[in-house]
């Protein structure tokens, strides 16, 4: 029973998330300043403004890291920073990543960064934002400047994370940034543009640096079996490529990104019918990558029914995370290998935790058991998923600390390390001894 050899284990977090600092060094304003200061939108009216202040303490992050014994670390480079309006050139955006990427290359951790992690720049949204194909050049004008700046400092990249959140949830549902409610075609165009985005920028990430390794970052409702019997894990398989399946979030399926990113044509489902789509777009769409990214928490449950595929509901007090988020183990080991049987290509696990409601004891710690037997069960089912042949090549735990967690704000906490929004200062969970000890020992002990 173990990991791979060369399995890595990292952390996670997202730019917006956690740098605060949103008005310093040339920074132009997000579509999440904007949205999160609009009353009504965020837990409480909770911003990013300070978040953990991840941008004059990236040392008390990088000790955070070294506490876990981490060698890996994603995190976001923010466009705003580097171009304030999405189209001018800000070069003193960059020296605070070239601050983290150094510190973290001298304490030999590896980084990886993410792109574009929903924070386009609110002037880019005063012209059409993901409606307006132009966002997707910008955004990909964007990736080459970031590659070629860090050629030979940073080797691996990821897009575009989430789509299907910043789409879905920022342009359907409304939930999140830029807070609207499309359908119908304005919304296919804005799916659309993001995927276009997608493969311009795996194109000029690779002008840029022809030796970087690229992926990007899926997420969607995963699909487990009711039974693990074959035809409910068929129901489960199929279920989980079907667009339109899971009907209150529709652009919530795996497929919707990773069928045109990696088979060169979308979803069958009336939404994609349309004359904007071109067969030349989706040949730019389609560029060859290194690897998928998975963001994985929760799944639904599925069986074969009389006419097909159908969702089973959750018991009556089925286990939830502290965010009502149900806990289903069992995805790391199906949809993952779901996802390599029809893509096959190498797998990092890119995302994955809870958020619980933790709290200092009086003795100064988080216990939060719920966080390490949460862990366990998700990590014996991915090594399964390794055991059985899928190519898994690592894990990175979402998150490092707690942080802004978009409209929920503060009211989450999804760290290996509380942070004390009073004082800034970061504290060690007792996940987070935990997780080292599973990093140490390459998962031996789960
Ligand atoms: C997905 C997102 O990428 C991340 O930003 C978010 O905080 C986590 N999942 C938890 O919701």
């Amino acid at each position: 029973m173990s990991f791979p050899k060369d399995f890595l284990w990292g952390a996670a977090s997202a730019a917006y998330q956690i740098e605060g600092a949103v008005d310093e060094d040339g920074r132009g304003k997000t579509v999440w300043d904007v949205f999160s200061h609009t009353p009504g939108k965020t837990f409480e009216g909770h911003t990013g403004d300070i978040a953990c202040d991840s941008y004059h303490r990236f040392e008390d992050d990088l000790a955070a890291l070294l506490t876990l014994g981490v060698k890996h670390y994603r995190f976001g480079i923010s466009w705003a920073r580097i171009y304030p309006d999405g189209r001018t050139l800000n070069e003193h955006g960059f020296a605070y990543y070239d601050k983290v990427v150094d510190l973290l290359l001298q304490n030999g951790i590896t980084p990886w960064v993410t792109l574009f992690h929903w924070d386009t720049p609110q002037a880019l949204e005063e012209t059409g934002g993901w409606q307006n194909r132009e966002t997707a050049t910008l955004l990909a004008q964007f990736a080459g400047v970031v590659a070629e700046h860090f050629r030979g400092r940073v080797s691996h990249y990821f897009t575009l994370n989430e789509p299907q959140c910043f789409i879905g949830l920022g342009y359907e549902a409304g939930w999140h940034a830029p807070g609207k409610a499309l359908t119908g075609e304005p919304l296919l165009a804005c799916w659309h543009n993001a995927m276009l985005a997608h493969g311009m920028m795996v194109q000029a990430v690779r002008k840029a640096d022809p030796s970087a390794q690229i992926g990007l970052a899926s997420c969607g409702l995963g699909c487990i079996p009711e039974n693990e019997n074959e035809a409910d894990i068929e129901a489960a398989r199929s279920a989980m490529f079907s667009f339109g399946m899971h009907p209150e979030f529709s652009l919530f399926s795996q497929n919707a990104f990773l069928d045109p990113a990696l088979l060169g044509h979308y979803p069958e489902h009336p939404f994609f019918d349309s004359p904007i789509i071109t067969a030349e777009d989706l040949a730019l769409i389609h560029q060859p990558i290194d690897f998928i990214g998975l963001n994985f928490y929760n799944a639904y449950i599925v069986r074969a029914g009389e006419s097909g595929p159908e969702h089973v509901s959750f018991h009556r007090g089925y286990p939830r995370t502290a965010i009502r988020w149900p806990i289903t183990p069992a995805m790391m080991y199906y949809c993952t290998k779901f996802v390599y049987e029809r893509y096959a290509l190498p797998v990092y696990i890119t995302e994955n935790g809870l958020s619980c409601n933790d709290k200092r004891y009086l003795d100064g710690k988080v216990h939060d058991l719920d966080r390490i037997d949460f862990l366990q069960r998700y990590l014996r089912e991915y090594r399964r998923a390794g055991e059985s042949g899928v190519d898994i090549r690592g894990y990175f735990h979402w998150s490092l600390t707690d942080n802004f967690e978009w409209s929920n704000g503060y009211e989450e906490r999804f760290g290996l390390f509380y942070v004390d929004y009073e004082t800034l200062e970061r504290h060690p969970k007792d996940s987070a001894f935990w997780y080292r000890s599973v990093v140490e020992s390459n998962g031996e002990n789960l």
